[in-house]
């Protein structure tokens, strides 16, 4: 990984060297980037053992001009991106990440960005009437998305009106024109906030769109870091050194100095344009076309050969489904253990549903209610209340994440009756395909919260579980190593 005596320059390349060797990527050529490029990451993607995509010699694009996809969808090549060594399974990376997302915010103040005067993402400068983002293979991802899709595992840096804080949010980016694209920002997320500010001061918008750099840096845009703190602290934090950023020259925005492609530009008053349909993460086209905010570019920054992270959402197992599940678990995690639930086992955000429908936690009965708190706690804190649809708890003798062992302990330690509490009125999305039937006019779901456990009051006298002991187990996997059993 890069170390340069003045910060982070959050450098793609160096990560892509290590991961080549340890055989984590695979060199695409010669396929479209209309397309064949998406195809082939979708279905990437669902195979075991997949590796990341690197696509190269693109029809129609200078030799060396890449797309990248899949950085994110294993063990090995996530837990490297967060430095927590290069784990090869899921249990392992999950007990590596405990407690980490606290201790990184924690640290994130210690963590400002430095800023360099130099940095390879000032290679080439376009300006003016060079400016051309139709230059870049930006891929048409799906059959049925409304156009090509350049910012997808990218990140948008902007700035406070008030209060300067820098943030950075992953929003999906449209080529609308050869200067124009346009931002995807969901209300409530940090930079649509900021947008309304801007808006109502009747002020141009200042943006800076990073197309590709570590994929660090994406993969904490994409997550909920807290209001009022920079995601390039936080990263800083992950990595105990600054990141390095350059200014840009017309917004004076922050960006990595060895990010390979950003867009710099403001979104002006009133000026938006039709976006989407694109195939989100829940695996449904539900968002339809809409009107989005246009980004008028300024400037171009681009190293030579530039590569364009792309992570293209979809029918789950995508691109990022795993990432988010690993991620959003662990901070589930420790979001239950703030809010004062003991005993938590273990919590997973199942993939099945975009890291985001699904939860479940496991844990140690101790007291009557015990349960139902989890339960409504995963259901309602912070970082789990948007699109929590369905909240499970289980006991610790259920694995959270095996959805086969969860919906046994559904089937079998649940009373319909008794075990099903439905919350009204709760944080929906449109991108939820139910969406068409929610009985509000804004999106408010309701949401349920099921506690699969064995009742607390009956728990001694609840049948046993057939299964052979920890000793027959161990006894028969020694004499018989060959059959692998589990
Ligand atoms: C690959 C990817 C694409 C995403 N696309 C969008 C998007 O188009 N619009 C959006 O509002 N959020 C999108 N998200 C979710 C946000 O990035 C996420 O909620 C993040 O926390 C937003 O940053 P913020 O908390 O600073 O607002 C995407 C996430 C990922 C990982």
């Amino acid at each position: 990984m890069s170390t340069a005596p003045e910060g982070n320059p959050l450098d793609l390349r160096a990560w892509l060297a290590q991961m080549r060797e340890l055989g984590e990527i695979d060199d695409v050529t010669g396929a479209d980037a209309q397309l064949e490029i998406g195809a082939i990451s979708q279905l990437n993607v669902k195979r075991a053992g997949s590796r990341a995509l690197l696509f190269d010699e693109i029809p129609g694009y200078p030799q060396g001009w890449r797309v990248m996809s899949c950085s994110t969808s294993s063990p090995r090549r996530l837990s490297s991106i967060l430095r927590l060594g290069t784990e090869g399974s899921h249990q392992g990376l999950v007990q590596k990440l405990r407690g980490k997302p606290a201790q990184w915010l924690a640290g994130a103040k210690d963590f400002a960005p430095v800023t360099v005067s130099h940095g390879p993402v000032l290679e080439n400068i376009q300006r003016g009437e060079q400016v051309n983002v139709q230059a870049f293979p930006a891929p048409l991802w799906n059959e049925k998305d409304g156009g090509r899709f350049i910012g997808t595992g990218c990140s948008v840096v902007t700035r406070d009106l008030e209060s300067g804080w820098i943030n950075v949010g992953t929003y999906r980016v449209q080529v609308v024109g050869s200067d124009r694209v346009t931002l995807m920002m969901i209300p409530g997320k940090h930079g649509h906030i900021q947008h309304a500010k801007y808006i109502e001061a009747g002020k141009p918008f200042p943006v800076a769109i990073v197309l590709g750099a570590d994929p660090l840096n994406y993969l904490i845009s994409g997550i909920e870091v807290p209001f009022e703190v920079s995601e390039f602290n936080y990263i800083g934090a992950i990595l105990g050194q600054p990141v390095s950023v350059v200014h840009g020259e017309v917004t004076g925005l922050p960006f990595p100095s060895g990010a390979e492609i950003v867009l710099e530009g403001f979104c002006h008053q009133g000026e938006a344009a039709a976006e989407g349909p694109f195939g989100e993460f829940l695996g449904y086209y539900a968002g339809g076309v809409g009107q989005a905010p246009v980004v008028r570019i300024e400037r171009i920054y681009h190293r030579h050969q530039p590569i364009i992270m792309g992570s293209p959402p979809g029918k789950p197992p995508n691109d990022y489904s795993y990432s988010k599940a690993v991620m959003r678990s662990a901070i589930l995690f420790n979001a239950l253990v703030q809010a004062g639930v003991p005993e938590v086992q273990g919590v997973w955000a199942h993939e099945v549903g975009g890291a985001r429908l699904m939860n479940v936690v496991s844990i140690r009965q101790r007291y009557a209610g015990h349960a139902r708190q989890a339960g409504h706690l995963l259901s309602q804190c912070g970082a789990g209340a948007y699109m929590s649809k369905y909240s499970i708890v289980v006991d610790e003798d259920i694995d959270p994440a095996n959805l086969s062992e969860v919906m046994w302990a559904l089937a079998t330690r649940t009373e319909p009756s008794e075990d099903f509490d439905i919350i009204r009125r709760g944080m929906g999305s449109k991108t939820d395909p139910m969406s068409i039937a929610y009985p509000h006019a804004a999106p408010l779901a309701s949401k349920m919260v099921i506690d699969a456990c064995k009742p607390f009051e009956h728990l001694t006298r609840f049948p046993q579980v057939v299964e052979p002991s920890r000793e027959l187990r161990d006894r028969v996997r020694e004499k018989w190593p060959g059959l692998q059993l589990p």
